[in-house]
Parts: C-alpha cells; sequence; structure tokens
C-alpha cells in the first residue's frame, strides 16, 4: 500500500512539472499586437529609451532634471529655439554633430501631439441666439 502511494504520488509530481512547463510556452507563442506601443523610458531620468537615449542623458541632465524635457512637448524647431536660448543664456556648449540627432530624438519623443482628444467639430450648423425666452 505504500508503495502504491509513492508510485501515485510521483506520477502527481511528474504531471504537475509538465504542466509547469506550459505557461511559459504560451507566452512565446503569443502573436504581438502590432498596435501596442512599446516605448521604454529609463526609470532613473524618465526619459524614453532609444538608440540616442545615452547622448541626451549625457548633454541634457548636466544642468538640470531631465523632468524638464520630459514635461515639455515643442515642434523640431522649437527644441531647436529652447537650445539656442540655454546656448545664449544658460551656459549650454555647442552640441555641433550631436544636435541633428538630439533634434530627432526631441521631436520624436517629445514633439508636438498629432492629435488632440478628439478632432476639431467641422460643418457645424450654428443657430442665433433668441434674445426673448
Ligand atoms: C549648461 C547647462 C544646461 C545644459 C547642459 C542644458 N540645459 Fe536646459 N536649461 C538650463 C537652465 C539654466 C534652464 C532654466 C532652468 C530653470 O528655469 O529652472 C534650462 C531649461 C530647460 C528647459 C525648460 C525651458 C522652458 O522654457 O521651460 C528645457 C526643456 C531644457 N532646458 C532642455 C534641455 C535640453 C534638451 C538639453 C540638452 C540639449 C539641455 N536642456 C541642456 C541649462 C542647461
Amino acid at each position: 500500500m505504500k508503495r502504491l502511494m509513492v508510485l501515485i504520488g510521483s506520477i502527481v509530481i511528474m504531471f504537475s512539472c509538465q504542466q509547469a512547463d506550459k505557461p511559459a510556452q504560451a507566452v512565446e507563442d503569443m502573436e504581438p499586437d502590432e498596435n501596442a506601443e512599446r516605448i521604454q523610458t529609463d526609470s532613473i531620468s524618465g526619459l524614453v529609451i532609444d538608440e540616442n537615449f545615452e547622448l541626451i542623458r549625457g548633454q541634457c541632465t548636466a544642468c538640470h532634471s531631465a523632468m524638464l524635457i520630459t514635461q515639455n512637448n515643442a515642434s523640431r524647431d522649437g527644441w531647436e529655439q529652447m537650445i539656442r536660448w540655454m546656448q545664449k543664456d544658460q551656459g549650454l556648449w555647442d552640441l555641433g554633430e550631436n544636435e541633428p540627432k538630439i533634434l530627432d530624438y526631441l521631436s520624436k519623443h517629445y514633439g508636438l501631439k498629432k492629435k488632440g482628444r478628439r478632432a476639431p467639430l467641422t460643418d457645424v450648423e450654428w443657430y442665433e441666439l433668441k434674445d426673448e425666452l
């Protein structure tokens, strides 16, 4: 009887080990969602991580927190103006050949939002407000 219990016990254990492999398999089988945004941010600076992340972290967080960047949105021109202003008044150095890369990064990740929460109304038929109630 004892042996039978051990045998049953080990069959149960073997079976549950096989089951344990399944979830990992299921994750591999999942289709990537094409629409999902795969944006990773650095846990310390909050900056979006992409190929030029380290350049921006190196050049743009020496004087102030990266939060000044992450809370801003501007067009490429807007970012260029901010850089010119910091160069003129705040002691920011010449960014040289890094400048276009920095502007690409900033306008890509902290650019102007293309869409608001909804498109503005068009073709609205307005009516006159009457004075008398
Ligand atoms: C030499 C120092 C220095 C460096 C390097 C520097 N900044 Fe600044 N930046 C400043 C100062 C000073 C301010 C004003 C801070 C304040 O108002 O508290 C500022 C302000 C800003 C602001 C806020 C502007 C506004 O109008 O509110 C942004 C955005 C910014 N910096 C982005 C950047 C970016 C992007 C880089 C990298 C290219 C960078 N900074 C590198 C000194 C620097």
